[in-house]
């Protein structure tokens, strides 16, 4: 039986493969991508350098006073992995020859708004957000046209994926004894939320994501579908077992 004691193991053991992965990418290499697509890739990162440098402080407070040990420790190594996401974009800019942003009016305002939240929502919000960005760092992974940029990707992706399974986990137990009725009413808020967050990203990472050679409204499907497929594994049936932690990867080489 799963539980959130799986998920801390799990993230302690990705920091140590994050330690041995992670010397693979060669920074060190004259980049590969110019011109227009390199400009592309630089606003994008420089969005994603400042979205995922948060400490989590409100959520984390929120988790403690929900009561549950062994989540809000998962939830604050989680959280130490997106801040790795950032340094990695930020290395990345660095690669690309690109100055980090101080800050940006969306970031800001969704930090004021998400202070008002309960931790459900707060989880809800997070959920929506990495479920409609994965394919990003898939595209990434896949089809950028430099080797840093898909080992870069590649890192993030595979933590992405299972951040997504522990966001589901946390949602089911959350959502336990929530009558269908409001659960399917839950649902129509998150898919409106999810519908924006997709607008915004096809919009702010759009050319980044033609560099990739995915086509911004394909992507915005393909994100709804991705959302989708989240929301109900949490909403269908949340008395489902956890799904828990994928097994992890082996190390792969930059490529
Ligand atoms: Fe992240
Ligand atoms: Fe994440």
């Amino acid at each position: 039986m799963t539980s959130f004691d799986d998920w801390v193991v799990h993230f302690e053991a990705n920091d140590e493969h994050h330690r041995a992965t992670e010397p693979m990418i060669d920074w060190s290499s004259p980049a590969e991508v110019q011109g227009r697509a390199r400009g592309a890739f630089v606003r994008s990162f420089q969005r994603f350098e400042l979205g995922e440098s948060g400490e989590g402080a409100h959520l984390l407070d929120l988790a403690a006073a929900a009561g549950d040990p062994a989540y809000t420790e998962a939830l604050t190594l989680l959280v130490r992995e997106e801040q790795k996401h950032s340094a990695l974009f930020g290395r990345a800019l660095g690669y690309l020859g690109a100055p980090t942003l101080d800050s940006h009016w969306s970031d800001a305002a969704f930090t004021r708004l998400r202070r008002l939240l309960g931790l459900r929502t707060e989880i809800g919000l997070f959920l929506i957000a990495e479920s409609v960005a994965m394919g990003y760092f898939v595209a990434l992974a896949e089809r950028a046209p430099d080797p840093v940029l898909r080992a870069v990707g590649r890192r993030i992706a595979d933590d992405e994926r299972d951040h997504i399974r522990f966001q589901v986990d946390r949602l089911r137990v959350g959502f336990r004894g929530t009558p269908m009725p409001l659960r399917a009413l839950v649902g129509v808020a998150w898919g409106v939320v999810a519908a924006g967050a997709a607008t915004v990203l096809v919009v702010d990472h759009g050319q980044a994501l033609r560099a990739c050679g995915v086509s911004p409204i394909e992507y915005w499907g393909r994100a709804m579908r991705s959302f989708r497929a989240a929301a109900r594994s949490v909403l269908k049936n949340p008395e489902a077992t956890l799904l828990g932690p994928t097994p992890l990867a082996p190390a792969r080489a930059a490529g």
